[in-house]
Order: structure tokens, then C-alpha cells, then sequence
């Protein structure tokens, strides 16, 4: 089947057999290596992209179901170059150890803090790990990415920026 899909930005038509994963497309077919692959059932978060602006797990979408939708991956968030200012939390909280959960973390959980920020509060610890509960991280634990979300959040309410 041909499938058109809107990945970081870029438009293009391929054609997939119609049990091909999303998440193997974007690896193979669009060489985005920031998709990670932990479980592959939908269990540890790590394949987490956004599908028209909402975190989805990428091993448990086929491809032929994002015909016509828009895709982001990590790549298009931020890098080594231009952090996401999630990222830097991560990276200054110590949320990472390894890193290979943290492509998904922050997918995740870039929409949680733009959605806390734009109501102008602080979620309590409670509410950050549910909104990353469908994510695991098998070497740091979790009390550093906790940081890290309270802090991206706590910078932006203290500048005052929704952005
Ligand atoms: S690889 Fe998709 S949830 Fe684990
Ligand atoms: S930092 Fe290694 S799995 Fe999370």
C-alpha cells in the first residue's frame, strides 16, 4: 500500500507492506535512530513519537494507519545542537543514565510540561509520574526525570514563557 506521511516536516509517499510497523518505517525508511525499540509490544515507552501532535507508541501503529497524518520524532525536538530545554533538564537532573528510554521520555513528556506551563502551575511528583508511568527506564531510576520535569516546567513559569 502507498502510505503519505508528513515526518519532521518532510512529506513523502512510500510504499509499505500493510503489517509494517511505524516504528521500523521511521528507522528503516526514514534512517530516524531515535526511535528506539525496547519491547516492541507497547509495554516500555521507548518508541514513543507524537502522530498529529499526541505521544503514540510506534510499535504498536502500523504505518498504513498514519496515512495522511503528521509525524515527530525526537530528531525534530532537539539534539546535541539545539537542546530541547527538556533535554537539558534531563541531562542536568541526571535523568539519564545510558539513555537509550530517554528519546521516549521526552516525547512523552514535551506535551505533559507545554500543557503545565500553559495553565501556569507545577504539578505535584504524583501527577509527573503518572504522565510518564507507560515509560520504563532500566538504569537510573526515576527521581532524576522527576527533577527534570520540574525543572523544564519551573524555568518556564519563572521566565514566564509559554513557548
Ligand atoms: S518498543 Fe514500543 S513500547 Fe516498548
Ligand atoms: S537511561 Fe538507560 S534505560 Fe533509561
Amino acid at each position: 500500500m502507498n502510505v503519505t506521511l508528513t515526518v519532521n516536516g518532510t512529506q513523502r509517499t512510500i510504499t509499505v507492506e500493510s503489517r509494517r510497523l511505524l516504528a521500523d518505517v521511521l528507522r528503516q525508511e526514514f534512517n530516524l535512530s531515535g526511535v528506539h525499540i525496547g519491547c516492541a509490544h507497547g509495554a516500555c515507552g521507548c518508541c514513543t513519537v507524537h502522530v498529529d501532535g499526541a505521544p503514540k507508541l510506534s510499535c504498536l501503529t502500523f504505518a498504513g494507519q498514519c496515512d495522511g497524518k503528521s509525524i515527530s520524532t525526537v530528531e525534530v525536538l532537539g539534539g546535541v545542537e539545539a537542546e530541547h530545554p527538556l533535554q537539558a533538564a534531563f541531562r542536568s537532573e541526571h535523568g539519564l543514565q545510558c539513555g537509550y528510554c530517554t528519546p521516549g521520555f521526552v516525547m512523552t513528556l514535551a506535551p505533559f510540561v507545554d500543557d503545565r506551563v500553559a495553565e501556569g502551575r507545577m504539578p505535584d511528583d504524583l501527577e509527573i509520574r503518572e504522565a510518564m508511568s507507560g515509560n520504563i527506564c532500566r538504569c537510573t531510576g526515576y527521581h532524576g526525570i522527576v527533577a527534570a520535569v520540574r525543572k523544564a516546567i519551573g524555568d518556564r513559569l519563572a521566565k514566564g514563557t509559554q513557548a
